[in-house]
């Protein structure tokens, strides 16, 4: 079989892999942070040269109003379908870096691991994609089907040029199936296909009181404190049983099928292990009535992720802000829509302000939950290969994480996505001491390699 020669060309090359994956994990593509541009528009160079070199055609950059678009194809496999992959070379911001053994943007190898910022989320796991089709081209010199490339820099922040790229229907997307390596394995050496993503809104709510800071003895008892204001709204957003209390939220909700939820009772899942070693809290908490798999993979959320504003800084300063900010997200399941929760909770919240102060709530970014059918021959064909190499049944997942482009590839382009991912869970995506697990870098790659000889038979 060809692959076979693929794949040995893929181990004996390893080492080579794991440096040059190593050089890219050095260039700070943090997306979010405008002083790291040129480093994300360095990133996507650095990927659209290897794809060159490795006799991708077409390569190129596409600018949108943010970071740039990578995009390359091979397309001479003539009757055989093709396959977009996609994968994004921007990370998270690495703070808090004080808690990271090693450097963020310095790789070192350790225990097996990988560890450096992208290292799993999705440097590596793009890097997986680009290895497995040099390794198919070295050796057959062709791809076993037709291949497109798409690579977005903007994941971490909402996506919105892919979006656009996307929404446009452009001619160079046109495919029969996406594949995307951005999700984890359920355990260990287990392997996982997921197909189902939770969507999101991504929120702040500015509330204002004085026209500007005061003096807190001067003017305390008779100023509104934005801050108190903004703890009584956060307060009344979600009870403290985890029901999210604004009206309609839940109402459209689409449940897990009954076979779907039995399987997810099957896997291998411990509670208390899941609490000590991956959450290390007291107590886990959400919603009664819920396993811990549908609360995070199957429930919507509400959660805050900063309140900036006001003093910080050490020691003490008596003031009254004149404005108080929190960050606010929700997460959502299949059958919400970002549009519709997005109205419910403005309208709530601007009825719950409390006298004095004045609330804005701004959308910062939003994408759709996705559910992809497992019925189709290309899915088939991932469980056929990650058989190949794992030596076990696929286990179908769904993971609480938010991919938004997976909605629009199904919205605009028709097309089904291969969630193939190989992190683990104890991989510290968007944390301290980020890591990819070598071996799975390593039978990723084979994987990869295998899938794309399947999906073309
Ligand atoms: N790769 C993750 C999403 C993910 C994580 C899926 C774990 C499955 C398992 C992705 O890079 C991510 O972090 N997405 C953001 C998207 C958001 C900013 C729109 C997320 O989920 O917070
Ligand atoms: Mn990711
Ligand atoms: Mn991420």
């Amino acid at each position: 079989m060809s692959s076979l020669s693929a794949i040995a060309f893929a181990r004996q090359n390893h080492p080579r892999f794991l440096e040059e994956l190593k050089a890219l994990l050095r260039i700070p593509s943090v997306s979010t942070l405008p002083e790291h541009a040129g480093d994300c528009h360095f990133a996507a160079e650095v990927l659209a040269a290897e794809l060159s070199r490795i006799g991708m055609e077409n390569v190129r950059l596409i600018e949108t109003a943010g970071h740039p678009l990578v995009y390359a194809d091979w397309l001479h496999a003539e009757g055989k379908p093709t396959v977009l992959t996609y994968g994004h070379y921007d990370v998270q911001p690495p703070d808090p870096v004080d808690e990271w053994h090693t450097p963020p943007f310095e790789p070192v190898e350790r225990d097996g691991n990988l560890y450096a910022r992208g290292a799993v989320d999705d440097k590596g796991q793009v890097y997986m994609h680009v290895k497995a089709l040099e390794s198919l081209l070295m050796t057959r010199g062709s791809l076993p089907l037709n291949v497109r490339v798409l690579l977005e820099g903007e994941e971490e922040i909402g996506g919105e040029g892919i979006a656009g790229f996307v929404a446009s229907k452009p001619p160079e997307l046109k495919a029969d199936f996406a594949l995307i390596s951005d999700t984890e394995m359920f355990a260990p050496g287990l392997p996982t296909l997921c197909v189902g993503l939770r969507g999101m809104i991504y929120t702040e709510i500015e509330v204002r009181g004085a026209h500007t800071d005061l003096h807190s003895g001067m003017y305390g008892g008779a100023a509104p404190n934005p801050f108190f204001a903004l703890a009584q709204i956060l307060a009344r957003l979600k009870d403290e049983h985890g029901h999210i209390l604004i009206p309609g939220f839940y109402e459209d909700i689409i449940p897990p099928s009954p076979e779907e939820l039995q399987a997810w009772h099957s896997l291998p899942f411990d509670e208390e292990h899941y609490r000590i070693s991956e959450v290390g809290a007291r107590q886990l908490v959400g919603e009664a009535g819920f396993s811990v798999l549908e609360r995070t993979w199957a429930r919507p959320t509400l959660d805050v992720h900063g309140i900036p504003g006001g003093f910080t800084g050490a020691g003490a300063k008596t003031v009254i802000p004149a404005k108080a900010q929190a960050k606010v997200s929700m997460r959502l399941v299949p059958g919400m829509t970002p549009a519709k929760a997005f109205a419910q909770y403005k309208s709530y919240v601007e009825k719950i302000v409390p006298p004095g102060v004045d609330v804005e709530v701004r959308l910062i970014h939003s994408g759709d939950p996705c559910l992809i059918p497992v019925n189709n021959p290309y899915i088939q064909a991932a469980t056929r290969a990650l058989h190949e190499v794992w030596k076990k049944d696929t286990v179908f997942i769904r993971s609480g994480g938010s991919i938004p482009i997976v909605g629009d590839f199904a919205q605009h382009l028709g097309i089904p996505s291969v969630m193939m991912g190989f992190g683990l869970p104890d991989d510290n995506l968007h944390a301290p001491n980020e890591k990819f697990h070598l071996k799975n870098f390593e039978l990723g790659i084979e994987s990869l390699i295998l899938f794309l000889e399947e999906a073309a038979r």
